[in-house]
């Protein structure tokens, strides 16, 4: 959570204009098994065009030759290891699905996990989902899921929680008239900070309480939540 970019030194391959990122992209040595998931499956699944390197001039990107054809796309916001979007895309084969994880070593575990599971519905954008948003046609997504963001506890972070203007307005525009917008975690202050600023974004609040959606899968982070005796929280809007 230390390595901030500087705007010297922009990580964040290719953000249009400086922008902090506080996460991790790399942790430990991977294993060679995952090395290899990189280097041979990544540029396949990656969409080309989400980095300003690749894209200068933010071209936005036409989904229907990432997945093939002009089939629903839903977006998964820090998929961690992929658990979830693995088992969303063998769950929902009619439909693609595009993660952002800037975490290296989770987008490996991802690759594992797709190589293990056989299916051919997922993109993967390896960085932060905002170089997404600026090349998302508007309207374009009609599902996202945010599954246990990163939680800033201390107050004075809580502006770099994903549920703040800066991300939940561009959300808003990749996302389609009545596309649901699912949010889980186990932070009782990210659910109050998700309640109070995700409407504002213009988003209906539909569900919420302890009960998870019936296609849903416990992902890592909520797996350690339990084991750490936290309670999961989950969220259901739909943009309007
Ligand atoms: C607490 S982890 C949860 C991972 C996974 N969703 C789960 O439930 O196990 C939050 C993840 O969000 C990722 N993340 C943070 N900021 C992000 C951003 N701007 N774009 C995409 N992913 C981000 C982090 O790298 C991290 O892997």
């Amino acid at each position: 959570m230390s390595d901030e970019t500087h705007p010297e030194d922009p990580e964040g391959a290719g953000a249009p204009e400086w922008r902090n990122f506080y996460g991790r992209r790399a942790g430990k040595t991977m294993r060679p098994s995952q090395k290899s998931y990189l280097s041979e499956d990544l540029e396949t699944l990656r969409p080309f065009g989400v980095t300003a390197e690749e894209n200068p001039a933010r071209e936005l990107l036409d989904l229907s030759t990432v997945f093939g054809d002009a089939r629903p796309v839903w977006l998964e916001i820090g998929f961690g290891g992929g658990e979830h979007m693995v088992h969303m895309a063998a769950t929902y084969p009619e439909v693609g699905i595009i993660g952002c994880e800037p975490f290296i070593n989770g987008v490996a575990m991802l690759l594992g996990k797709i190589r293990a599971a056989g299916v051919s519905n997922l993109a993967v954008h390896p960085g932060d989902v905002r170089e997404l948003f600026d090349v998302l046609p508007e309207g374009s997504i009609a599902k996202a899921f945010l599954n246990y963001p990163d939680p800033w506890p201390k107050r004075r972070h809580h502006r770099r929680r994903f549920v703040t203007q800066d991300h939940l307005v561009p959300l808003h525009r990749a996302l389609a008239p009545g596309a649901e917008f699912r949010v889980a975690t186990d932070i009782p202050d990210y659910m109050r900070q998700t309640l109070e600023e995700v409407p504002k974004a213009g988003f209906l609040l539909e569900e919420h309480g302890p009960t998870a959606w019936k296609d849903w899968i416990s992902t890592r982070y909520e797996k350690k939540a339990l084991r750490e005796g936290r309670v999961p929280d989950y969220a259901t809007f739909r943009r309007l």
